[in-house]
């Protein structure tokens, strides 16, 4: 049977969703193969996360997460990707010194990293960065609540707007980035009836993490949602799987199979006569460059060629 192609989603696609009243699907993703498993289910945006700092660079925050970082993994989610839309998260001092800075990065995220929109911390602070941005065309997602660049100021990764001022400042945030154009928002680690309210009070999408069912759609990261880090349970995380023992079993049986000389066995041996040529590079010119679409179909893994 045929696959039908599915058409990649829009920004006015996830606007309709709010506006049809069906749940925003995000996740994160940093690298080709998770992206090319994830674009295969039914997700609607994939985000390259600044979250990369602590699941795929090992940091205790995100801080220290530069734009290059976020070019170079959004550039291989981008290879793999032909449904979802992607948006791509701009780290930790790369749009706050100037609205200048912050219109020159979100551009390099665009043409570099092949995103279609970009992820902005803050609020009132950085509203001129984000409107400046929109004006250019470039769709912007909003942040508001447990903001992980400000972990330093919130004195560690903890719920916000708990109190009635901080409610209110949150709401009046949420108005303005609305305002001001952002197309969605995601709403972290806020108490839940406060992220109902905001969700129902603005014509844009809300994404919560760690912020209830009341938001417009939820957002993971897929090392949270696919239990890679056993050791992680935050009370606003489900695990839908638990792959971090089957991973660790399957490296301790390689480990075993090789030390036992069990593997490799004599199916995935070569006889005389074939030799292990890889395949055939690719005609020159035939790669994307940084502004080419990518190729129909997701390239994958060339095995060896017959010998
Ligand atoms: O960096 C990230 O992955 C995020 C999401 C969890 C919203 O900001």
């Amino acid at each position: 049977m045929t696959e039908v192609p599915r058409k990649p989603i829009t920004v006015p696609d996830i606007l309709a969703r709010k506006r049809e009243g069906v749940p925003v699907v995000m996740v994160t993703s940093y690298d080709a193969t998770m992206t090319r498993l994830i674009d295969a289910c039914d997700v609607d945006i994939v985000l390259v996360g600044d979250s990369l700092g602590m699941v795929v660079q090992g940091h205790a925050h995100t801080l220290e997460v530069e734009l290059d970082d976020v070019v170079y993994h959004a550039r291989c989610v981008r290879r793999a990707l032909r449904h979802a839309h992607l948006c791509a998260d701009m780290p930790f001092m790369s749009y706050q010194v100037s609205v200048e800075q912050a219109l020159t990065n979100a551009g390099q995220l665009i043409r570099k990293g092949g995103a279609a929109s970009v992820k902005i911390e803050g609020g009132e602070s950085v509203a001129p960065a984000i409107a400046k941005i929109v004006a250019a065309g470039i769709p912007v997602m909003g942040h508001l609540g447990l903001t992980p660049q400000s972990v330093h100021a919130f004195g560690g990764f903890k719920v916000q707007a708990r109190d009635e001022a901080a409610a209110d400042k949150l709401r009046r945030e949420a108005k303005l980035l609305e305002q001001i154009g952002c197309f969605a928002l995601v709403l972290e680690g806020i108490p839940a009836t406060l992220a109902r309210e905001v969700s129902q009070s603005l014509s844009i999408p809300t994404i919560g993490i760690g912020a209830g069912v009341g938001c417009d759609g939820q957002v993971l990261v897929i090392h949270d949602l696919l239990g890679l880090d056993d050791g992680f349970q935050p009370k606003f995380v489900k695990r839908f799987a638990e792959l971090a023992a089957p991973i660790r079993s399957a490296v301790s049986d390689y480990a075993r199979e090789v030390r036992a000389r069990e593997f490799p066995g004599v199916e995935h041996s070569f006889g005389p006569g074939r030799s292990a040529a890889p395949a055939p590079a690719p005609a020159p010119g035939v790669l994307p460059t940084e502004n080419e679409e990518p190729p129909a179909e997701p390239r994958r893994r060339a095995g060896y060629g017959p010998g």
